[in-house]
């Protein structure tokens, strides 16, 4: 394992705080090397902004709608704002990375691009990436997860990605970066390694951040244009890795917002974590005594994951955003309240989110008459089959009255 030194570079945001960094075996050091100039190079590249821009317009349904969450606002006695991600091609902000990264493999002459995936909206992103450009695609996805998210292991098949099982371990998305990993220190010649989160060693956190902090741009100014010129109260968002999050964060980090991450009860890696080293960065982590991980728990697949971004592990550290967490029983009644009171089916990630705001909004922890931005990162369309399974819905369910007709 090779551990690089300190920021060489001013506006290279090589850790956080303590924590990021590269704890990778030796032979992955000049990959990452070559990606941090690669991604140094074009990220403020006229050209390479100009296409990634265009195609995150007319291919991926750019800018996203920030809408009015009427009846859930009445109900909630706050002022409820989705950011809707949900609406972008192919689900959820996941394209927004992959296009970037995808677009970045492009100008690096790779031909061949990998990715790991939990609830398979990244590898579903990545795969339809890989098709545009027309490179080869592989994704890995935990045993569990390809049997929980079926939908999405088609989708990827379709696509024309060979959607690799991983039977180590817990048997998901950890798993799957583990094979990722191993993939790439053999391939690196011709292989991109799409991660999908801000996790990993650096580059990736700062770079995948900067790829979804368009969800917090635009956002940002759509809450000035529909708040009367004021940023809202709090910016709310759900947490795995932490990229919707990020990007969301990011959008408002100078402003008084107050920014809150919803983790999953069974995964809080920053709720319950301890600092250690995951997947090639140092973060808060889940782990025993003796520095074995854990396994997390989540019925959400996008979520079920031990570590964090190490950006969060930061941002919690200096009190700059806050981290909560949501169970599983809540997640799922949140999901079906913002589908029987606005008519959208959320993922089960995001209504990890709805879960928070919901539960807030009975307590002083979120003053009534609140503005509340609520990033809605993918849309439930994977989960049906899963909630399916898990909910059992009551032949007629009363909306409570105060949720009134618009
Ligand atoms: C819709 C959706 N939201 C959120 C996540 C969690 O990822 P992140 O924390 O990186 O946004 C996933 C992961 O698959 C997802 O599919």
């Amino acid at each position: 394992m090779t551990e690089r030194g300190p920021v060489v570079e001013a506006g290279v945001e090589h850790r956080f705080g303590p924590y990021g960094g590269q704890y990778v075996p030796e032979t992955l050091m000049p990959a990452l090397a070559e990606l941090e100039v690669a991604w140094v190079a074009v990220r403020d590249d006229a050209g390479y902004k100009a296409h990634l821009g265009g195609l995150l317009r007319d291919f991926a349904g750019r800018p996203t709608p920030l809408y009015l969450a009427e009846r859930l606002s009445e109900l909630a006695g706050r002022e409820i704002w989705l950011k809707r991600e949900d609406l972008m091609h192919t689900g959820s902000h996941k394209l927004n990375n992959a296009l970037g990264q995808a677009l970045l493999a492009k100008r690096m002459g790779k031909n061949r691009i990998i990715a790991e995936t939990g609830a398979g909206q990244h590898g579903v992103a990545t795969a339809t990436a890989a098709a545009m450009f027309g490179f080869e695609c592989v994704v890995y996805m935990g045993e569990v997860d390809v049997e929980r998210q079926a939908l999405n292991v088609f989708r990827m098949r379709l696509l024309g990605a060979e959607v690799r099982p991983v039977a180590s371990g817990s048997r998901t998305l950890k798993d799957a970066i583990n094979e990722a990993l191993r993939d790439w220190v053999a391939s690196v010649e011709t292989t991109h390694y799409c991660l999908g989160s801000v996790t990993g060693p650096h580059p990736y956190p700062w770079m995948i951040r900067e790829l979804q902090r368009v969800i917090g741009d635009e956002a940002r100014g759509q809450c000035r244009a529909l708040l009367g010129g004021a940023d809202p109260d709090y910016v709310v968002a759900c947490v795995g890795g932490g990229s919707n999050a990020a990007g969301t964060f990011a959008g408002f980090v100078d402003t008084g917002a107050r920014l809150v991450g919803v983790e999953p009860a069974g995964g809080a890696a920053v709720g319950r974590g301890i600092p250690g080293v995951v997947h090639g960065s140092l973060s808060q982590l889940l782990q025993d005594e003796h520095g074995q991980v854990l396994e997390a728990h989540s019925v959400s697949a996008g979520l079920d994951y031990p570590g964090v971004g190490p950006e969060h592990a930061h941002l919690a550290d200096v009190g700059r955003a806050r981290y909560v967490p949501a169970a599983d029983a809540e997640v799922l009644d949140a999901l079906q309240l913002l589908a029987t009171t606005e008519g959208i089916i959320p993922a089960l990630e995001p209504a990890h989110a709805v879960a928070w705001v919901i539960r807030a909004a009975g307590t002083a922890e979120l003053p009534t008459g609140s503005t509340v931005l609520v990033t809605m990162s993918g849309r439930g369309d994977k989960d049906a089959e899963h909630v399916m399974k898990t909910v059992h819905l009551a032949t007629t369910r009363q909306v409570p009255a105060r949720a009134s007709a618009r």
